[in-house]
Parts: C-alpha cells; structure tokens; sequence
C-alpha cells in the first residue's frame, strides 16, 4: 500500500504534515518532527522584522478544543535565514514555509527574501484571526484581497509553488479560493483556525486567553474543516492541490480530509493529545484502512467523495 504523494513534483513519504505553529521554529525542531513520522513540515509564520505576539497565557487545552491567541511572534529574516538555511542543508522531508505580512506590499518583500533560502513550498498566512486589532479585517476574507496577495507574492515567487492559506470565517469559501487560483495560486491550505472564540475563568469572571478571543482548533472544528477543503476542491475543479488540516487526530480523519478533497493532511493540536507519534501512528491507520479496504495507492481517496456524489445523484 503505498502512502506517498507527489505534489508540484515534490515527494512527501507520507500525507501527514506537521500544521503551521506547532513545534515551528527551529531546524532541530523540525528534524525531530520528521523523525517522528510526518511526511512534510510547516514553519511558523514567518515575518523579515521581528514582531511580538500577546502576553501569557495564549493557548487554553480541552480534549475536543483548543482556543490560541498566540499573535503570530517571530524573531525576523535572520533567524529564519539560520533555521530554514540550517533545515535545508540535509533536508529529511519537504519544508513548507509559512509567512506572513501586514501589507500586499509587504508579502512580496517577504516573499521574495525568503524564496533565497529555497523552501519546497511557500504557504502565505493570510488568515489569522488573532492580530485584527493590529492589523485589520484578514486579507482572507474578501476576494479582492486575496487575490491581490497572491499576484503579489506569485509575481516573486520564481518556481516556488505558492500555498494560500485561508479562513473558514467567511460566507463563502468558494469565491475567495476560486479568486486565489484565477490570481495564480499552486495549492490551497484549509483552514486556518475558527473563530475567534473565548473561554471564561469561573473564579474570576475574567476571560482566559490575554487576548480575551482566539482561534479554535482541535476535534471540535472537524466536520467545518472538511466541508471547507470539499468546497474548494468544487470551486477549483480539483486542479489545485490542497492541504488539509483542522481536527486532524487519527487516520480517519486524515482519510475523511483526503476523501474532501486534500493531497495532505495537517496535524497541529492533536500531538497535544497523542504527542510526536502522532504522524506516525495517523500514517499507520491510514495505512489498516487502505489494505483492508483493498486501496493500492491513497492518491486514489483524493477527492473520491465528489465523484461518489456524482455516481449517487446519477441514480
Ligand atoms: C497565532 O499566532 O496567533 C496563530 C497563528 C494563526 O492563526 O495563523
């Protein structure tokens, strides 16, 4: 049975990727990750200037949900040019570089310095919920807007395929990703987190997160996951690859998120729960399911669900 996918012509061993966050910050880091199991990783979003994310605490845990306020903190340019430069050197699995930006302009400048350091794929950030008091309305909520940063970054982007990264916080899916493949985008990833949500501390009566709100993750935003990455794969006639992600614990969830429509699959909460194993166990399920059910290669499951549909309204 064989897991691998090819993707712009880059191989991954496995579907798994490690989500965009979550353990994303150095070359040992991700090292460390790859070991584990996952067939791709994802950096942390990745500004040239330094920035600052919000106070503790950022992140509340519960086994069907997480809420985060992190605010995208990074460190700049140099210490992504050490750390993807030191990654790439030997380079275990693909590397998906995620950055992100506070102005169209200011995503191509991005773009253009972090192309130098030769990621397999660029993943553009431009869906996050925790920094609109900063930064405005996300740019992955109007069409206009994410087409205008896809063009931007596409236009520095050389033969480094381009992954937009985009918010299930829309009404309506379809048009923003139809507007980032008409504008030039390689791929797809879906979603970024839910939201914003917010928990409250009984004792206090104050909200947890310092941020007060925070994009949800974890099981609970699954089923909205996969309905998104199946609406995307509808509006774009499944030509672009996408990566799927939200919700992702086991293989059956990685299975259901290939069955909507993506190539690969995230994982970032879920190793909260089943720790780094979890690329190799999710692969591992993956694998039972697909030798049972007779499956040879899991690009088939790509999408599969749309054509079911097909042959069940043709009756
Ligand atoms: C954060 O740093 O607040 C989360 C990143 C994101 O949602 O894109």
């Amino acid at each position: 049975m064989n897991l691998s996918q090819t993707i712009h012509g880059i191989s991954f061993t496995n579907p798994t990727v490690l989500a965009a966050g979550m353990m994303g910050i150095t070359a040992s880091g991700w090292k460390d990750v790859a070991r584990h199991g996952a067939g791709g990783i994802t950096t942390k979003s990745m500004w040239i200037k330094e920035h600052k994310g919000h106070p503790n605490p950022v992140v509340i845990s519960t086994p069907y949900w997480s809420i985060n306020a992190v605010g995208l903190p990074y460190a700049g340019f140099d210490v992504a040019k050490e750390e993807v430069g030191s990654y790439m050197k030997d380079h275990p699995v693909p590397l998906i570089a995620n950055i992100v930006a506070e102005s169209v302009e200011a995503f191509a400048e991005t773009a253009a310095k972090m192309v130098t350091l030769k990621p397999d794929f660029l993943e553009v950030n431009i869906s996050c919920p925790n920094v609109e008091d900063e930064f405005g309305r996300p740019f992955a909520c109007s069409p206009s807007d994410a087409a205008a940063v896809t063009r931007a970054v596409k236009a520095v982007s050389g033969t480094i395929p381009v992954f937009i990264k985009l918010s299930p916080n829309v009404d309506n899916i379809k048009v923003i990703a139809a507007a980032c493949a008409e504008a030039g985008a390689n791929g797809i990833t879906a979603i970024n987190t839910v939201g914003p949500g917010m928990a409250i501390d009984l004792r206090s009566r104050l909200p947890i997160l310092a941020n007060k709100v925070g994009g949800m993750s974890g099981r609970g935003i699954k089923p909205l996951a996969v309905r998104c990455v199946a609406d995307i794969y509808a509006a774009t006639e499944g030509k672009l690859p996408i990566i799927g992600l939200g919700g992702i614990a086991t293989g059956e969830d990685a299975l259901e998120m290939m069955m909507a429509g993506a190539s690969l699959v995230g994982i970032g909460t879920a190793i909260w729960e089943r720790g780094l194993d979890v690329f190799r166990d999710v692969s591992k399920e993956m694998q039972m399911w697909c030798t049972t059910e007779g499956v040879g290669e899991i690009s088939e499951l790509v999408g599969s669900m749309h054509k079911e549909v097909l042959i069940s309204t043709k009756h």
